[in-house]
């Protein structure tokens, strides 16, 4: 069996690094990866295929930054080329990027099979161009891999149900998996130095960083906390940022490797965040996470007060930052082996 497995972003390559390590296992199941290119710099990208193992892609398709319709369009067409040419039995795609639309869509137009994992995720904000994404995968794949019982709830009131497997989370399997080999040594410089307590945040979504006002909000929010901000900034947050002021409490650092950013995970007090990965990571690792969004698609990180949608509302990031720690947590997104089970339908479905 021939798998092409695309991918182009930073989560899918921690995502994809769990589920080829187990694929490898199997000499009945070629995997051939392929990278779109959308995540290029080399902190972006490289680092996440030197230290999770990933192999390297035997394409790079080198497509880089566009408009949506360029990105995803010049995908297709390349993506088109080759498997016309390699004629994989299945296509593997992962989340909800430009990257997995474009593999999906040029896969389903050849009649090949299509395999998507994260599948079931919906904000109902379609103002999000990964909301789009991750329904059109949905719907024009053949199987689902499914994180999630509310996500499984969701792909049946869409009538997918037939084509849906409940695996549990695959970023779960990734975070246990790496966060055993990261330690204090892969800290970033400033916080192994300085021993501070601090807050860990992120920004990066497109409905924050193209959104002058929302990033001011955030940025004034960071300033009046009463601990350290550390940002590993997405370089197109940087872009955006130019222009603001910059209070001394918040420290901008180059984005992260994953086991850096595990690192400073288990260090940090809480996590302020539009990222979905992130959200789920500060669940896994007990911190309390806030959500700079108007909705999150992880619903069950909210349970229990583990993680708060905050939006970019000053007053309300401000309170909420001074919860206590929830003293419970349940456990929702499987038992860490759903890369396991995906590898398990692949071979289910040799010579059938
Ligand atoms: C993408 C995904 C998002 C995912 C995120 C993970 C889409 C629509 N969005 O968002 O779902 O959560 O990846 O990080 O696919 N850039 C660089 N260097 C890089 C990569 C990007 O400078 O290595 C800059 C470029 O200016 C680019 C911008 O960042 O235009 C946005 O990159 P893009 O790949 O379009 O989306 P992300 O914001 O990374």
């Amino acid at each position: 069996m021939k798998i092409i497995t695309i991918v182009g972003a930073r989560p899918q390559f921690i995502k994809a690094a769990t589920v080829s390590r187990i694929l490898r296992n199997y000499p009945g199941i070629i995997e051939h990866i392929v990278h779109t290119g959308q995540h290029y710099d080399d902190n972006m990208s490289a680092v996440f295929f030197s230290e999770l193992d990933l192999p390297q892609p035997s394409i790079n398709l080198n497509v880089g930054s566009g408009s949506h319709g360029k990105q995803t369009g010049q995908m297709i067409e390349k993506i088109e080329e080759i498997l016309s040419k390699e004629k994989p039995d299945w296509v593997l795609v992962y989340g909800d990027t430009n990257s997995t639309l474009a593999g999906a869509l040029a896969a389903a137009k050849l009649h090949i099979k299509v395999a998507h994992v994260e599948a079931g995720l919906r904000s109902y904000n379609k103002h999000m161009p990964e909301e789009i994404n991750r329904i059109v995968a949905d719907h024009i794949s053949d199987i689902l891999f499914v994180p999630t019982q509310h996500a499984l709830d969701i792909l049946k009131s869409e009538g997918l149900e037939k084509n849906s497997l409940l695996v549990g989370d695959v970023m779960f399997d990734s975070f246990r998996y790496f966060a055993a080999k990261s330690s204090d040594e892969h800290l970033p410089e400033i916080i192994r130095k300085e021993n501070m307590e601090f807050y860990l945040a992120t920004v990066h979504r497109a409905e924050n960083t193209d959104n002058t006002e929302r990033l001011k909000n955030l940025f004034t929010a960071f300033s009046m906390l009463d601990k350290t901000v550390i940002i590993p900034l997405h370089p197109r947050t940087r872009k955006m940022i130019k222009n603001l002021k910059i209070s001394d409490n918040i420290k901008i650092i180059e984005p992260l490797g994953y086991l850096s950013m595990i690192a400073a995970l288990k260090k940090c007090e809480k996590v302020l965040t539009d990222s979905g990965g992130l959200q789920k990571e500060a669940f896994f690792m007990k911190k309390p996470c806030l959500t700079l969004r108007s909705e999150t698609e992880w619903v069950e990180t909210l349970i229990d007060g583990w993680n708060y949608v905050v939006n970019d509302n000053i007053d309300l990031i401000l309170e909420t930052i001074k919860l206590p720690v929830p003293a419970k947590q349940e456990s929702f997104y499987g038992d860490g082996n759903a890369a396991e089970k995906i590898v398990k339908f692949f071979t289910s479905m040799i010579n059938r």
